[in-house]
């Protein structure tokens, strides 16, 4: 870990080194189905269009969420406590922190924790000027990882990890509790988590939040290949792949993929894959929750489930969990 000094911003960078990176993408590619990991979605880049996604009509999630805190910050501050510790992993730039710090009773700080340094160090200089009382104490590291979190400079009652957006829904059901695992850790046997998590709903509004008329996701998705041509020299032709978004409703999650539009062959990383015609690479999973299954999910991490806000339609849902 390296700590760097901005005359604004302390920075702690756990940043996963590019070797990582290399050797996952290719061990994704070589397994029989070509896979890979949505974590490297966010470049800069991936970054803005993920905020774009979040501003499509169709993307009903982000704003059915802020509607879900608008209608009941309060509770959720009373329910968090006074003077905490909130740490955000995978944070954006987003109005759901700030309604949430708005609404805390003298929280101590505030930790964002993202793997995309520029957009970290961004979104944290923006907070800095927007809540000059408020430390804030940026953290660059995979959330997925285990990480140590940077002392504030008066002690908090307690941490709460606040994981809004349903990003929990892009594990896999080990891979989430292993996360829950590690978050619960990190809050500690007196902490808590509030986090978002999309509900099961009719497929054609889950296809449709997943291939916006305008073709954002579709460039989000397209990106990732971008990202590969210039951080691991492949030779992506990005016209000869297309976006793919379809609802597994047996496994109960959205599946996003790219898909070879004819024979051909890549060099990544020095190697060489061939993808055939009509070959999908998965590009991510989005898996959709009842409250009941999240519940034994959480419980299987050591949560017990606290408190549950949802929308009249039982479309998405705010939860916080305390360790069980
Ligand atoms: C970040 N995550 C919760 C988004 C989702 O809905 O699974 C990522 C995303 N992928 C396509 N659109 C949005």
């Amino acid at each position: 870990m390296q700590i760097s000094q901005t005359p604004s911003l302390t920075l702690h960078d756990y940043h996963p080194r590019a070797a990582d990176m290399r050797e996952e993408i290719l061990s994704g590619l070589h397994a029989t189905q070509k896979i890979l990991p949505c974590k490297y979605f966010y470049d800069m880049r991936g970054s803005q269009l993920f905020d774009a996604i979040c501003e499509q009509p169709e993307y009903y999630l982000t704003r059915i969420e802020l509607g879900i805190m608008e209608a009941r910050v309060a509770d959720m501050a009373a329910a968090l406590g006074p003077r905490i510790l909130l740490v955000e992993p995978g944070s954006g730039s987003s109005l759901k922190t700030r309604l949430l710090l708005d609404h805390l009773h003298q929280p101590r700080a505030y930790v964002p924790v993202d793997i995309s340094r520029e957009h970290l160090v961004a979104a944290a200089d923006h907070l800095n000027r927007l809540y000059p009382e408020l430390e804030v104490l940026p953290v660059c590291a995979d959330f997925s990882q285990p990480f140590a979190l940077p002392p504030p400079r008066r002690a908090a009652v307690r941490t709460v990890i606040y994981f809004p957006g349903s990003t929990i829904g892009n594990f896999e059901p080990a891979a989430a509790i292993r996360l829950l695992k590690q978050l619960r850790r990190l809050a500690g046997p007196e902490g808590g988590l509030l986090i978002g998590v999309d509900l099961r709903k009719d497929r054609n509004v889950l296809e449709r939040a997943y291939n916006d008329q305008t073709g954002v996701t579709a460039a989000f998705n397209l990106n990732l290949l971008r990202r590969l041509n210039r951080e691991l020299q492949s030779d992506f032709d990005l016209s000869r792949f297309r976006h793919l978004a379809v609802y597994n409703e047996a496994e109960g999650r959205i599946e996003m993929h790219l898909v070879s539009l004819d024979n051909q062959s890549v060099r990544i990383a020095g190697e060489s894959f061939c993808f055939r015609e009509d070959e999908c690479i998965v590009t991510e999973y989005s898996y959709k929750h009842t409250l009941s299954g999240f519940a034994a999910l959480a419980a299987k991490a050591g949560f017990a489930v606290k408190q549950v806000w949802t929308d009249d339609r039982r479309w998405f849902s705010v939860q916080y969990l305390i360790p069980n």
